[in-house]
């Protein structure tokens, strides 16, 4: 594992001294692997759902085969393979007992192997027909669940099988899957309509076969601690209270909290003061500008009006109540609902639930969210 350029780092997982809290979270993860359960793991993105499967692989260990794959840049199930076949061979070489399984599979398949420029890792390229495709990827398990180890495969970004020109993969994932006994399997997602959709619908091949797991905000005390203790090993002075101005600029969302402090670490000799984070937050935003103003051009007026008003109340339950449309003078309830739809679709705005089960809207860009701010006139 390589130190980072910072303690806060943004990319990538450094270990426990960089990882903040979900012990929770991770025991229980813990524990569906240890009973055999499987896990849909589910957040708004940037939370940190790949940076917690990565914190649970290095707590599972040595005694555990752990297998990590992104499909979001899949779009078929022979992409699907290459993802697997890449994540297989990179990290088992050949004269691996597994590694030499899994050559034997893909080559037969006469596949094309590139090396990355960089890190030198290989990378697979096979031109499979589905039916091609969903035998080599059975055997890519039926390898792993003879392996005297117990196997974790993690496909993140899951909700993009459901992109895949093969119909019904999840019923055939399903189907596979039902059958394994030493390989289990994290389905992690950012697109909790999608993901909720796949794993709690009756009708769908997945419906209650999972432990769910949705992870929220680190909690805002364990996260000023973390972040006070990040500060003192640089010896960099810094009070808890801008720590926690900090936090509630960047709403706690943790991708953000990691780029506000290490800008502001990497800036700072000696002692971090209010001007200092905001100098550097004003520096964030001043550089997003550009982003901004093009989804200002991307939308229509009503969606853009409403964005600012779902920016100025920062978490918003009734949007189509009379109240918030005559405060923030969005028209009627009929167009706010539409603009409503459509800035969800873009993933602009976020539907969360709360602990009672009751749904509010934000902005799901903290830094958009904090511009629009800035730019108001009211504010
Ligand atoms: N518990 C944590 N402590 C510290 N940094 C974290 C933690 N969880 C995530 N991060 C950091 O936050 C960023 C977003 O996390 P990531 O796991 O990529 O989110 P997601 O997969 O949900 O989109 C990454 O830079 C990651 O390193
Ligand atoms: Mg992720």
């Amino acid at each position: 594992m390589k130190t980072p350029q910072t303690p806060f780092p943004l990319t990538g997982y450094h270990g426990p001294e960089f990882f903040c809290d979900r012990e929770q979270e991770l025991e229980q993860l813990l524990s569906n692997i240890r009973g055999n359960q499987l896990t849909t793991l589910v957040a708004l993105r940037r939370l940190g759902k790949t940076a917690l499967i990565h914190h649970l692989f290095h707590h599972l260990g040595k005694g555990y085969i752990k297998i990590y794959i992104d499909i979001l840049p899949t779009e078929s199930l022979n992409d699907l393979l290459n993802q697997l076949s890449t994540a297989m061979i990179s990290q088992y070489s050949e004269r691996s007992n597994i590694g030499k399984r899994i050559w034997q599979l893909i080559r037969s398949l006469r596949p094309v192997i590139s090396y990355d420029a960089l890190n030198g890792a290989p990378q697979v390229m096979l031109k499979t027909t589905p039916v091609e495709s969903k035998k080599t990827i059975s055997e890519i398990f039926a390898v792993l669940e003879e392996q005297s180890k117990p196997v974790v495969i993690a496909i993140d970004e899951f909700q993009q099988i459901l992109e895949y020109p093969e119909k019904q993969t999840d019923a055939w994932l399903r189907s596979v899957v039902q059958q394994l006994r030493n390989v289990n399997f994290i389905f992690s997602g950012s697109q909790q309509h999608l993901m909720t959709d796949l794993f709690t619908n009756p009708a769908r091949p997945f419906f209650r076969s999972t432990s769910l797991l949705k992870i929220g905000k680190i909690d805002a005390e364990s996260y000023a601690e973390f972040i006070l203790g990040q500060f003192k090993k640089q010896a960099v002075s810094i009070s808890a209270e801008t720590v926690t101005e900090i936090l509630n600029w960047t709403n706690l969302h943790t991708w953000y909290v990691q780029l506000l402090c290490s800008k502001v670490i990497l800036t700072t000799e000696k002692t971090v003061t209010s001007g200092t984070w905001k100098k550097e937050a004003i520096k964030i935003l001043k550089e997003q500008e550009f982003v901004f103003y093009g989804y200002r051009e991307m939308l229509t007026k009503a969606q853009w009006g409403l964005l600012k008003a779902i920016a100025r109340d920062i978490t918003v339950y009734q949007p189509t109540s009379s109240e918030f449309i005559a405060r923030h003078q969005l028209g009627n309830a009929s167009t706010v609902l539409q603009s409503l739809r459509s800035l969800i679709d873009k993933e602009l705005v976020y539907r969360e639930l709360n602990e009672n089960g009751e749904t509010y809207y934000g902005i799901y860009d903290i830094l958009l969210g904090q511009w629009l701010l800035q730019k108001d006139p009211r504010q």
